[in-house]
């Protein structure tokens, strides 16, 4: 066997002493990202927690505490009692929970409380005016245009909508841009009627 020059470390003493110290390196390096993360963690805004919004309802301000995964639907029920916008699918699919945001149709399941701070939120509580129903709401009277009631609310906050939108020159017309809006119970040619009917008084 060759003897190595002089000067030269036994190979099993270079392994220990570099594993040795190259563990001691490594658990410096691994603490340090940690640190590094926690004092940026700090400065950064919390993702969960209760937040603070101000939505106007129905010409109130209403201001609350709410954690970011609240619905605006889940809010104006279980938060300010407006049980009147009904929670059918609560997926975006019957329009049971149609409310207006800034005078703008919106599926309240859809959207969460936090994202609509500062805005007008109207409900089918709020189209009522000193004791007088909303035209479309005498007109569903009328017309039969419910029967368990059910999707209601959400069809009358459509038909104000699409009333407005100006979408309401044909039943056919009418039966497209309500189409987001189900009725399990077949309502569709009385709410149709009732569309019809209140689009013309409110011209
Ligand atoms: S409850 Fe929102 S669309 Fe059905
Ligand atoms: S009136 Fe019953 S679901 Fe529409």
């Amino acid at each position: 066997m060759t003897t190595p020059p002089e000067g030269t470390p036994a190979p099993l003493e270079i392994g220990r002493r570099t594993v040795l110290k190259a563990g001691a390196a490594g658990t410096a390096v691994a603490a340090l990202p940690l640190a590094a993360c926690s004092s940026t963690l700090e400065s950064v805004p919390p993702t969960s927690g209760p937040r603070e919004v101000a939505l106007r309802v129905n010409g109130e301000v209403r201001a609350l505490s709410v954690e970011p995964r609240v619905t605006l639907l889940d809010a104006l029920r279980e938060r300010m009692g407006l049980t009147g916008t009904k929670k059918g699918c609560d997926r975006g699919e019957c329009g049971a929970c149609t409310v207006l945001v800034d005078g703008r149709r919106i599926k309240s399941c859809m959207t969460l409380a936090v994202m609509q701070d500062g805005r007008e939120v109207t409900t089918v509580e709020g189209l009522a005016r000193g004791g007088e129903l909303h035209p479309v709401q005498a007109a569903f009277v009328r017309q039969d245009g419910l029967q368990c009631g059910f999707c209601t609310p959400g069809q009358i906050m459509s038909a104000v909508a699409v009333i407005e939108e100006g979408h309401t020159s044909s039943d056919a017309e009418i039966r497209e841009w309500m189409s987001g809006n189900l009725c399990r119970c077949s309502c569709y040619p009385n709410i149709v009627a009732a569309v019809r009917e209140a689009a013309e008084e409110v011209r």
